[in-house]
């Protein structure tokens, strides 16, 4: 016998530091209009030099378990999405298991970078629809800001920081999540990667100096891939949980850039106000910005029980996909 897999209860969680546009200006040469007309960004939150990932995570992650009801003892896994972990070992979700005190749960990390969010979720639904387990914990979390070059005026524009997190576990026949689909072709290696710092190119001096441990983003490549990947995958998931776009209650995409918020809602034939956007006060924190995004949705009301929700997301590898959601 199967289960249908769902969202029992979000949270998230931000740094309070804030970085505008006009604090940009004065650090690389760009400026507001620039950043406002080409991204639809207006600031981001960043995080302290004391401040690091997993924090935002557990704070997020309590969050979801308090609203979910779920003691941390009944968590079976925990799976950070992430592609800025505190440290390269220990995994961050062995330390939000720690910090919670997810004391039955295995903890591990995702690196599927603005796309790791649906692959952690999409992971966790099969494994509660065949009963494996009964309660899995997905968080998305960067502190993107400590890997953006601030003299890299095409990145160090869009990113920002943050976590969203979900309690998952089993619910009534017809809801939760009814498609998801994640895919990856890592033939787009260098248009969005960090290629210092691993056992390729280690850490060394050199590496350091030629700031190789940055990402580093051909953007405008990037564009076309991403709207046009979000916009099929979409299509595929709604048509396989048999239902249409005109179906949805909302669209939660990746929050990477305005211009392809817009360009997917209009290949998908969506309107604006179902086309859910917090990217100007977010900028893009890769996994975290679905989690975040759909949390936000919920505490606002514009997703109720009943809703039909469709999730979409882009980023480096690539990678992406799709999941379609009854709340
Ligand atoms: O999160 C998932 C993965 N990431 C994405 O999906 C990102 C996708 N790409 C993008 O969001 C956009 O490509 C960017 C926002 C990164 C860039 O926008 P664009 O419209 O593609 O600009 P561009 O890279 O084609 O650059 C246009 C011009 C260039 O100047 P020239 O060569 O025309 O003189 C850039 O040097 O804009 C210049 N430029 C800037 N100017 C002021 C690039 N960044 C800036 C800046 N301020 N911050």
């Amino acid at each position: 016998m199967t289960q249908n897999a769902g969202i029992l209860g979000m949270g998230h969680a931000y740094p309070s530091g804030v970085l505008t546009n006009a604090d940009l200006e004065k650090i690389v040469d760009t400026n507001d209009e620039w950043i406002t007309t080409r991204t639809g960004i207006k600031q981001r939150r960043k995080a302290a030099d004391n401040e690091y990932t997993s924090q935002f995570a557990v704070a997020a992650g309590k969050q979801a378990l308090e609203r979910a009801g779920i003691d941390p003892k009944d968590i079976d896994i925990i799976v950070c999405a992430t592609t800025t972990p505190d440290q390269i070992l220990p995994s961050t979700g062995c330390l939000i298991q720690r910090e919670l005190g997810c004391e039955n749960a295995a903890g591990m990390d995702v690196f599927a970078a603005c796309s790791g969010f649906l692959y952690g979720i999409t992971m966790v639904e099969s494994m509660i629809r065949t009963g494996q387990i009964r309660y899995a914990l997905v968080i998305g979390a960067e502190v993107l800001t400590k890997y953006v070059d601030y003299t890299d005026r095409s990145t160090c524009v869009i990113f920002g920081d943050g976590a969203g997190a979900a309690v998952l576990g089993a619910v009534p026949e017809g809801k939760g999540i009814l498609a998801t689909k994640i895919r990856s072709d890592g033939r787009y290696e260098e248009q969005l990667f960090a290629p210092g710092g691993g056992t390729k190119l280690g850490t060394t001096h050199e590496t350091i100096d030629n700031r190789l441990h940055y990402f580093k983003m051909k953007g405008n490549e990037l564009f076309k891939v991403a709207v046009r990947s979000m916009a099929e995958i979409s299509t595929e998931m709604l048509e396989k949980a048999g239902y249409s776009v005109e179906d949805v209650t909302m669209v939660v995409p990746h929050q990477a850039n305005q211009r392809i918020t817009d360009a997917v809602a209009s290949r998908l034939g969506v309107p604006e106000e179902k086309m859910y956007s917090n990217i100007a006060q977010t900028g893009n924190t890769s996994s975290a910005s679905i989690p975040i995004a759909l949390d936000e949705c919920l505490e606002a009301g514009k997703i109720k029980e009943g809703d039909l929700v469709l999730l979409t997301a882009f980023g480096g590898g690539v990678t992406w996909g799709a999941t379609v959601i009854r709340f």
